[in-house]
């Protein structure tokens, strides 16, 4: 059985649950499953123990953090040799307009070419926005970056974007990419 890594980083909490759900699906697929949150993973990084590795990162200020790109690039080997797949959680993600997808398609297009690294898989989610958890500066970003992607401005509320059969089906897609590498390698 194989066992898939899934390594996210997040700030406000939802690649972390989106995460949880991956792992949930591929545990019911038939897959071994562990995520591990790269702020808190003890500087053992030893993806060699997985078969493939999903990473998921969120956006802010137009860029993924800086942790995981520099992650990916010094596990570029191993990641090249393995199957793998990347999402993204954003609030362009939850733009369904040609701008959202050009704006999404430009934050995947930058760490691809960047890292050098071309995960089998892609997928961009709609993320959430907590403004219980912002404050100051933040929190009138998120609010801004709401209101620019048609999401809920009123800061007494927190909202989730997240499209969880899309979830559902990257986790079945991943899995079935999973099967095919099994049939390979026998
Ligand atoms: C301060 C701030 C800046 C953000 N900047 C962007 C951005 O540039 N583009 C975007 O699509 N979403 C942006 N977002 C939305 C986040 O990507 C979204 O809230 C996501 O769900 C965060 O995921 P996390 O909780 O895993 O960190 C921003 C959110 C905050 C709070």
């Amino acid at each position: 059985m194989a066992h898939v890594l899934i390594l996210y980083a997040t700030s406000e909490g939802q690649t972390a649950k989106i995460s949880a759900e991956i792992v949930n699906n591929l545990r019911e697929l038939g897959y071994g499953a562990t995520r591990k949150d790269l702020e808190t993973w003890p500087g053992i990084y030893d993806v060699k123990d997985f078969d493939a590795i999903i990473i998921g990162a969120s956006v802010h200020f137009h860029q993924y953090p800086k942790e995981i790109v520099a992650w990916i690039e010094s596990n570029l080997e191993t990641l090249k040799r393995k199957l793998s797949g990347f999402y993204s959680v954003s609030m362009t993600g939850a733009q369904e307009t040609e701008v959202g997808r050009e704006r999404t398609d430009d934050y995947l297009t930058k760490l691809f070419e960047k890292t050098g690294w071309h995960p089998k898989l892609v997928a961009s989610f709609a993320g959430a926005m907590r403004y219980s958890e912002l404050d100051g500066v933040r929190q009138r970003v998120g609010q801004f970056v709401s209101w620019r992607t048609g999401g809920e401005t009123d800061i007494a509320q927190d909202n989730e974007y997240t499209d969880w059969r899309a979830v559902r089906d990257f986790s079945a897609e991943f899995a079935r990419y999973l099967q095919l590498s099994e049939k390979t390698h026998v």
